[in-house]
């Protein structure tokens, strides 16, 4: 089946700081190098991402920075935008889910869940803070961990043993806000997702994926094999979406929601945060009110969405469940003609030093500590070359630095330099005409094609280690064309194999650069300039005796200055320094 247009999600980052290369590599990242590709491809593509705003963690958050929870999302989003901006995440937007469309969105489907009755009211036991005068739900309360006896578990999760817990289930439970130790439990209406109902169709439908990597689908049939729960997708909280039963009508028994009994509640974030992928499509509508070109519905809804879209989705493993069951269970439960995933990539993780990157203990390297220290292609091009796709792979500085100089300095960014160089000092800025291609060409040739062939499957598939080590073995085989054509030897004999030699490999240089754009396109967009191109203008290379001779004789390129690499080698002082900086050692 062949789609018209390829919608790409990359999973919403938490609101709450700067994300760490984890993070980015788990999700933004490998989305972003995948919409390039398909643009690359010429394939009509949207990419959407936002931040995930709501919840306590972006409450508590604001409470430490002492900023009114509004502000304090507004600040972050920008500063998020900007390191995202600055990394070359190309989303076509990039929204928040604190928007009044993810509002309007996620309380229709409310409505239509409760409507259909797919959504009941249970009265639950809440842990209530007589100090704070009011709930403390999921991370406002911490206490001892009724599996582990870590003492410091937080009311959503340990993360000690990373059990899912329920607040009440907490051992000497005490406010995380004022440490009070007052706590009891009180009644209080909530509303409860019935995914139950949905096992079967859901089982149905992950069967017909038969295309999900096997770390997506495992996790997915795992929870439908351990037997759904119904989930709770209210809080007693002030900040999220407003939970609107007043606006409900009576579901199928004709029963009406309990108005007074949920007001001021609002929706737990995981309800909400999904939604927000269609909230934030349609924030990219609204930004140009009556451009035809941004039909946000035809990217979602209805028989053309189905039949004309493919929507791909990336994320770290720990949200699988989230967009194989609970998202999924809203778009069935409504009855309507949402458009579901047609292929989730999920992630293992990244580790620093076979520890895990950490935000609140401030672990690891973090976006905008990696751009001030190096430009972003490469740690586009390290984190691609390693995702941790079948397994968690680990950061090191060695590591880094070694991928660095290994791939870009000495593979790439040699290959254009020696080139250019070498044709501008023998033959000036220009492409000189030299003789017809012979063996040498004819096999580079060959040996290309199937290079490209599998780095292009292998993107298809995003499949990144793969596509990344593709790619270097056909920057490696520009090397080797350039050693055993030496050009710098046969000059001697003969000023026309010289010419062709350094023809072809200019030609090259072009067809890396297109090849390049998806994975690493500063560079690329550094390669192109070089050849007096335009980035945006290369093709996805088709034919490779004809991409060979695309540029012709005479054809002006513009060399490297003196001291102008493509990618500076990292010395061993930098590597030390790093490592003393950012620590380099296990958690
Ligand atoms: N903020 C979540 C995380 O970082 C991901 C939310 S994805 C969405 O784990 F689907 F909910 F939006
Ligand atoms: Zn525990």
């Amino acid at each position: 089946m062949t789609y018209q247009r390829t919608l790409v999600t990359s999973a919403l980052p938490y609101i709450n700081g700067v994300k760490h290369l984890g993070n980015l590599t788990g999700s933004m990242l490998p989305a972003d190098v995948y919409a390039r590709y398909c643009r690359a491809r010429g394939r009509e593509t949207l990419f959407i991402c936002a931040t995930d705003e709501h919840g306590t963690p972006a409450e508590l958050a604001a409470l430490e920075e002492g900023l009114p929870i509004a502000e304090y999302c507004a600040k972050w989003w920008a500063i998020q935008k900007k390191l995202c901006e600055g990394f070359g995440l190309s989303f076509d937007y990039f929204g928040r889910s604190s928007s009044a469309q993810n509002r309007e969105l996620t309380q229709a489907f409310a409505k239509v869940l409760w409507e259909r009755g797919h959504i009941e009211e249970r009265t639950t036991r809440q842990v209530y803070s007589k100090a704070d005068a009011r709930f403390l739900p999921d991370r406002y309360v911490i206490g001892t961990c009724p599996h582990c006896g870590y003492d410091r578990a937080r009311g959503d999760q340990c993360e000690n043993c990373t059990r899912v817990l329920d607040p009440a289930d907490l051992i000497e439970p005490r406010s995380a806000l004022s440490g009070s130790k007052e706590i009891e439990l009180r009644g209080s209406k909530h509303l409860f997702l019935k995914q139950a109902a949905f096992s079967d169709d859901l089982r149905k439908w992950i069967g017909t994926r038969t295309e999900w990597p096997n770390l997506v689908s495992s996790i997915a049939l795992k929870w439908l094999d351990e037997g759904l729960q119904d989930r709770g997708i209210t809080r007693d909280l002030a900040w999220g979406v407003p939970v609107n039963a007043h606006d409900w009508g009576p579901n199928p028994d004709g029963k009406r929601p309990d108005v007074e009994g949920l007001k001021g509640k609002v929706f737990y974030v995981w309800f909400d945060a999904p939604i927000e992928y269609i909230g934030a499509t349609k924030e990219w509508a609204d930004e140009a009110p009556g451009s035809n070109s941004r039909d946000w519905k035809a990217w979602w809804q209805g028989d053309k969405a189905q039949s004309e879209v493919r929507y791909v989705q990336f994320m770290g493993k720990d949200n699988v469940p989230f967009h194989t069951v609970g998202f999924p269970v809203t778009i069935l439960g409504s009855g309507e003609k949402w458009k579901l995933v047609d292929q989730i990539k999920g992630f293992n993780w990244l580790n620093y030093y076979g520890g895990k990157f950490s935000t609140s203990q401030k672990r690891g390297v973090f976006m905008d500590a990696a751009l001030e220290i190096l430009p972003p292609d490469y740690w586009r091009w390290y984190l691609i070359a390693n995702a941790p796709e079948s397994a968690d792979s680990s950061f090191t500085w060695q590591h880094f630095a070694d991928t660095v100089n290994k791939d870009l300095a000495d593979v790439l960014g040699n290959f254009m330099n020696r080139t250019l160089k070498f044709t501008e000092k023998q033959f000036g800025p220009v492409i000189p005409a030299g003789g017809a291609p012979g063996a040498l060409e004819a096999r580079l040739i060959e040996q290309l094609e199937q290079r490209i062939a599998a780095y292009t499957q292998h993107l298809e598939d995003m499949q990144f280690r793969k596509a990344a080590a593709e790619l270097r073995a056909a920057w490696v085989l520009g090397n080797e064309y350039l050693a055993e054509g030496a050009p710098w030897t046969s000059i001697k004999a003969s000023k026309d194999a010289a010419a062709l030699c350094v023809r072809t490999a200019i030609n090259l240089l072009r067809v890396f650069a297109a090849l390049a754009t998806p994975v690493i396109p500063f560079a690329a967009a550094k390669m192109a300039q070089a050849l007096q191109l335009d980035a945006k203008a290369l093709k996805w290379p088709g034919a490779i005796a004809q991409e060979l001779d695309m540029l012709r004789p005479g054809h002006a390129f513009v060399p490297p200055a003196t001291g102008d690499v493509l990618f500076a080698k990292l010395l061993p002082e930098q590597i030390a320094a790093w490592e003393a900086r950012f620590g380099a050692s296990g958690a």
